[in-house]
């Protein structure tokens, strides 16, 4: 469990605010969203390493950076990167740098990801926005915490009008963007046909590995989040293909400027 100190948390976003920027959103990148980097205007790279908080990441295709700048008008802090539960088990790994980055002012977390398809109507290469998610695993990152503000509700985890906004802004970029529910399995073994038609039954369109942890940590420190998954395959069984992370990562590859297209136009266009 990630245990942190306010000293800690005060220390990092001292660090982070030394920048000069002062980020109001902060977008998570998954497998295939990180070439939205090269679309931040003025970016200033701060490593994972240097903040205190801040998880060392280690899989291929995840940075470990921040990248502050701007898209469009937004100050925006850009984090390359994430660690993952079934990485060493703690659901609590991005708890730091969440923390930090609300210290110092950020209202809204965008997060990313990649994604299996659940639905036969969401294919490979496609998009959907979170509407809501599956918490499979029941581990929570808040556990630890005191006080009645652990409790948190997550009714509108995804936040209703930030959704509505990057419905929008992907409708005049005619990129079709689904809707649907993401379910959180620990990973990192692929599912089993058995358990992607049970994840069918619950009521998911999605299955991935991460984001719901980042999420309730979000929703804990008052961020409000919009979520995107980037579609890699059709869950286990549901194509005749055998799944790999390399086999995620060259459709991710594929899709991936299409992907920075919305992201960059979802961030962009948000009012907050
Ligand atoms: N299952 C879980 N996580 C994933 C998948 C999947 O099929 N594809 C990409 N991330």
């Amino acid at each position: 469990m990630t245990r942190l100190s306010i000293e800690q948390v005060d220390r990092c976003a001292a660090q982070l605010l030394a920048s000069g920027r002062r980020p109001r959103i902060a977008v998570l990148l998954g497998s295939g969203w990180s070439p939205i980097v090269q679309r931040v205007a003025d970016p200033l790279r701060l490593p994972y390493a240097s903040l205190p908080g801040f998880p060392a990441v280690d899989l291929a295709g995840h940075a470990g950076e921040v990248v502050m700048g701007r898209l469009g008008e937004h100050e925006v802090a850009v984090l390359c990167g994430r660690r993952h539960a079934y990485e060493g088990g703690d659901a609590a790994a991005m708890k730091g740098a969440i923390a930090a980055l609300a210290a110092c002012g950020v209202e809204v977390l965008v997060q990313t990801n990649a994604a299996g398809s659940l639905d036969a109507s969401m294919r490979p290469g496609e998009f959907m926005m979170l509407a809501d998610h599956i918490n499979l695993v029941q581990q929570s990152p808040l556990l630890g915490e005191t006080g009645s503000q652990r409790f948190v509700d997550m009714r509108h985890a995804y936040d209703p009008s930030l959704r509505a906004q990057a419905r929008t802004a992907a409708a005049r970029l005619g990129i079709p963007l689904h809707e649907g529910i993401y379910a959180w399995v620990l990973g990192p073994q692929f599912e089993t046909p058995a358990e992607i038609r049970m994840l069918q039954r619950l009521g998911a369109q999605a299955v991935g590995m991460s984001t719901v942890p980042e999420t309730i940590l979000a929703r804990h420190a008052g961020l409000r989040v919009l979520a995107f998954s980037m579609f890699t395959n059709m869950g286990c069984g549901l194509q005749d293909e055998t799944l790999s992370h390399a086999h995620t990562l060259g459709v991710a590859q594929a899709a991936a400027p299409l992907a920075a297209d919305l992201l960059e136009t979802a961030v962009a266009s948000l009012e907050l």
